[in-house]
């Protein structure tokens, strides 16, 4: 991690004024004086602010681990846009330094996580490391009887975007009734579903993330309201 990042982790500090405190020569990193704000800092420097009369030990706060029910009409952005980022939900202090780990769409609701430990996310959003995401998906048409079959062949051996060189890779498809499936892919790419849906001629109406990697949305959790992980929940995603 940059140091005058782990500076604005362990203080109250903005990155500017991190930036300034290091500037004065104050910080020292293992017993050295380090001005440089992109130097790379571990868990075992120790990194020390001299202010004035003593020296305070810096430790990072911990990582943050969260997750959301999304609502409607909310965007998986650090900025507002059209509709406001669902960061204003979290009522905590530094959320906007936190990230999301697989944005949805501003219509799409259910299960974010959220966190600030940029590791931990790779390996929800990154394509090679495979990690499942189920969606609850309402559809205009019908999947009739007749149709399943070939649908459920279509999905397990890739679907041709348009747009994209490659398939998509295999997903499972749970057929609940004729306008409801569960659908469940290993990768993200934009509006990914609802492309999946119209390849095959048929529309997304509504859409619900259930469930990232082992962990689910929590019933407890209504539109916009959110926990932090478990420790269990965590370690699953490491
Ligand atoms: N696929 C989509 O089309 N939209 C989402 O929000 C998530 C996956």
């Amino acid at each position: 991690m940059r140091l005058d990042k782990f500076i604005c982790k362990s203080t109250e500090l903005t990155r500017t004024e991190a930036k300034k405190l290091l500037k004065s020569g104050v910080v020292k990193v293992n017993d050295v004086v380090i001005k440089d704000p992109s130097t790379q800092v571990h868990e075992n420097n120790t990194i020390t602010l001299n202010n004035g009369a003593s020296e305070q030990t810096l430790s990072a706060r911990t990582s943050r681990y969260i997750m959301m029910h999304k609502p409607k009409n909310t965007i998986c952005s650090n900025v507002d846009e059209i509709y406001p980022s669902l960061l204003h939900y979290i009522d905590l202090d530094k959320a906007f330094d936190l990230h999301i780990a697989g944005r949805l769409d501003a219509d799409t609701t259910g299960l974010v996580l959220i966190t600030d430990d940029g590791r931990w996310s790779h390996n929800i959003i990154s394509p090679k490391k495979d990690c499942p995401k189920t969606y609850r998906v309402q559809l205009r048409d019908k999947i009739t009887q007749d149709k399943q079959q070939t649908l459920l062949q279509q999905f397990t051996q890739g679907i041709q975007l348009q747009g994209e060189k490659e398939l998509t890779k295999p997903a499972i498809l749970k057929i609940n009734t004729e306008n409801e499936v569960l659908l469940t892919i290993t990768e993200g790419k934009y509006h990914q579903v609802k492309r999946m849906f119209a390849a095959v001629g048929n529309k997304v109406v509504g859409l619900h993330r259930e469930q990232i990697g082992t962990i689910k949305l929590d019933d407890e959790l209504s539109s916009g309201q959110w926990r932090f992980l478990s420790p269990e929940e965590v370690i699953s995603c490491k």
